[in-house]
């Protein structure tokens, strides 16, 4: 699996369950015991190692299949749309630089930030070979959860796509507020997250292979953790549902400019798609009705990603 929902099948042993795991020792003094039982379902050291030995497959990432590409493009769409020349820009989980290619292509300014090492390191690699390095401030290892070395208000925005936020499981309120302090007022936050029937919608042969209860834990709580998927060794996550992310962004005091799926159109139809990936004129148009179709309300759940463009108020 890598780190969209297609990796509901991945089987790859990352860590080991925290719920319902036996203990070791069981004379240990109750307050350590108890503690483990509250330990929270984010586990920074896992998803440090799952991005690690994800390394360069993760560069691939948006472009291995059309309806990867047609992502890639809503999510540029939405870059293009409210970042300006010479902004200074906070990249979270910017991962090898898809992205970060993309800002330094919009004479922005990044700080590229994520907690796996070796992201950081191909994030460096592949900004010299393709030479958008010009563009990087610095590169800084950092959890999304504690950015405390870096100075509140000092972003005009910060970029969070592919899912950060969906990794941070019940850290995701301190993750929020961390990414909202940095942030200068009237500053923008542009993220995208894992959608709840957007996996669903794209991977169901692999959804509906997995037990019917397992499956209604997933989809009460749109968590895959080791409380609703006790057999699952790795790469746990939150699966948004639209109005949830909506609102929770709200509650925060975000204003919503843009929300967007990343491509509900063409996340089922690759094969077909790959003749219409190839005659550019249908290309572009299945690319225009994607746009609009992503922002339609009845469509915000169905792409892989949700994507939202909000502003901290002034
Ligand atoms: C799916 S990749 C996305 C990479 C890039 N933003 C993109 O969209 O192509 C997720 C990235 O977020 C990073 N990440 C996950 N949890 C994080 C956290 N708590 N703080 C910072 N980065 C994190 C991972 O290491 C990984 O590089």
């Amino acid at each position: 699996m890598d780190s969209s929902p297609r990796g509901l099948r991945d089987q790859q042993v990352v860590f080991q369950a925290v719920e319902g795991t036996e203990l070791a020792n069981p004379s240990r003094d109750s307050k350590l015991v108890q503690g483990e039982q509250m330990k929270s379902s984010y586990q920074p050291d896992a998803v440090m190692e799952y991005f690690d030995d994800l390394g360069e497959r993760e560069w691939e990432r948006m472009i291995r299949t059309p309806a990867d590409e047609a992502g890639l493009y809503i999510h540029t769409h939405y870059l293009k749309k409210h970042i300006s020349s010479n902004e200074k820009i906070l990249e979270i989980g910017a991962g090898p630089g898809r992205f970060t290619q993309i800002l330094a292509a919009l004479d922005a300014r990044v700080l590229v930030t994520d907690i796996s090492s070796r992201q950081l390191n191909l994030n460096r690699k592949y900004s010299r070979t393709y030479g958008f390095d010009r563009a990087i401030i610095d590169w800084k290892q950092m959890d999304i959860c504690d950015m405390s070395e870096l100075d509140s208000e000092s972003f005009d925005a910060v970029v969070a796509y592919g899912g950060v936020f969906s990794y941070v499981l019940d850290k995701k309120d301190i993750a929020l507020s961390e990414s909202i302090r940095v942030l200068k007022p009237g500053g923008i936050m542009l993220l995208s997250v894992m959608s709840l029937w957007g996996t669903a919608h794209g991977f169901l042969d692999a959804v509906i292979s997995l037990a019917a209860e397992v499956n209604q834990r997933i989809i009460a709580t749109g968590d895959i953790t080791p409380a609703t998927s006790p057999d699952r060794r790795g790469n746990f996550m939150h699966l948004f549902r639209a109005h949830e992310l909506l609102g929770w962004l709200e509650k925060a005091g975000l204003i919503v400019l843009d929300r967007s799926a990343a491509n509900c159109l063409s996340l089922t139809w690759n094969e077909e798609l790959k003749v219409i990936r190839a005659n550019a004129e249908k290309w572009d148009e299945l690319l225009r009705m994607e746009l609009e179709a992503c922002a339609e309300d009845g469509c915000l759940n169905m792409g892989t990603h949700i994507i939202v463009a909000a502003q901290k108020p002034c």
